[in-house]
């Protein structure tokens, strides 16, 4: 079976070639994005491997019916980049990675909290410049404080548990609740009671059009506490970036962490470094000396990228053998 994967990096390619040998599969890696523009490099492939800024809308899907592909393995848990009807109606079979390591994207968005609170990419430039000034990077404890947990699925749930380490009280809001982290010690509250409570919020619930998208908003933001840290490592659009911007220039939004952005399939993934960035919400939001942006790493440990790729091939071997994907592992 040939596979074409697209927005692949080298590292894709490392540990896919590793795990493709107890398969037998031809792997083809393009680094661009899947999109109208790319379907001419489909030639031959049965099936098609994209992640997270892929655009499968209805005229790449039909592109690719056309092409003959019959299967697309996500290699990603969301499939917010899918439209689902469209690839229901072509009787496409997709396939994701619901779970390759919660530890991977709990432990980012734990290490965004420390930064921006002890701001140690700071430090690290300051004394590496003979400057040993303390001034500037005071921080505070995180014992005693509370922190609010939006979405307390697998991430959630770790994240919580690390934060209860900390000897942080923690709350959460989830429509579906957690009974074991209930059990832990985090306290489920309905959501304002989360927004105004908190002195850290961490979003870890899944993008939903018209339900968490733009969860947080001028009207959300406006019932935190002032000088809330925002965390987002879960999808770009559940924050409306413009509020968000707002609310850190009049200092009610104290800190935000963001490894994910609405725009961020025009940028992330790339090397910019020479280029003109057009996308002037991003180019603000790095102006502020209280804003963390990392490029969606929160997944890129080595256990998430080796389990990403064992179970991404696994489910190709199940459609190659004509075997049914387990619920969990499909889309459609
Ligand atoms: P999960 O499916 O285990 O948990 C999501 C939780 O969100 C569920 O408990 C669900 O009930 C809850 N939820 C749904 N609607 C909600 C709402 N309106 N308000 C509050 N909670 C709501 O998903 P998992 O594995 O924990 O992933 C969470 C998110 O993390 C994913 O949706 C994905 O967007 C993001 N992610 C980010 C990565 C990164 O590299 N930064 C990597 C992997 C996932």
């Amino acid at each position: 079976m040939d596979i074409a994967f697209f927005s692949s990096q080298a590292y894709d390619r490392e540990f896919f070639d590793r795990e493709n040998k107890n398969h037998e599969f031809r792997l083809h890696y393009h680094d661009t994005h899947l999109g109208p523009h790319s379907l001419g490099l489909i030639e031959g492939a049965q099936a098609v491997c994209a992640f997270v800024n892929d655009k499968l809308n209805e005229e790449v899907l039909q592109g690719l019916a056309a092409k003959g592909v019959k299967t697309i393995a996500l290699r990603c848990a969301g499939f917010n980049q899918v439209d689902l009807e469209a690839a229901k109606k072509l009787g496409f079979k997709i396939c994701r990675v619901p779970e390759y390591s919660p530890y991977a994207v709990a432990e980012h968005a734990v290490a965004m909290i420390l930064t921006l609170n002890r701001k140690t990419h700071k430090a690290y430039a300051r004394v590496r410049d003979q400057n040993f000034s303390l001034s500037g990077l005071l921080g505070f404890d995180l014992h005693g404080k509370t922190v609010g947990v939006i979405g307390t699925g697998k991430i959630g749930a770790v994240f919580a548990t690390i934060m209860l380490g900390f000897g942080c009280r923690v709350i959460s809001y989830d429509p579906n609740e957690n009974p074991e982290l209930a059990r832990r010690g985090v306290q489920p509250v309905p959501l304002d009671e989360l927004l105004a409570q908190s002195e850290i919020i961490s979003l870890h619930c899944p993008l939903i059009p018209k339900v968490t998208s733009h969860l947080i908003n001028a009207q959300s933001i406006q019932k935190m506490k002032k000088g809330v840290m925002l965390i987002n490592t879960s999808r770009g659009g559940l924050i409306d970036t413009a509020a968000a911007i707002h609310s850190l220039k009049n200092k009610h939004i104290g800190y935000l962490g963001m490894d994910v952005y609405e725009q961020e399939d025009r940028i992330f993934f790339k090397d910019l470094t020479s280029s003109i960035i057009e996308d002037d919400l991003i180019q603000r939001l790095v102006s502020f000396p209280n804003v963390l942006v990392t490029a969606h790493q929160g997944f890129f440990t080595a256990e998430a990228l080796t389990q990403i790729a064992k179970v991404t091939l696994r489910n190709l071997d199940l459609c190659k053998q004509g075997k049914e994907i387990p619920q969990e592992f499909r889309v459609v």
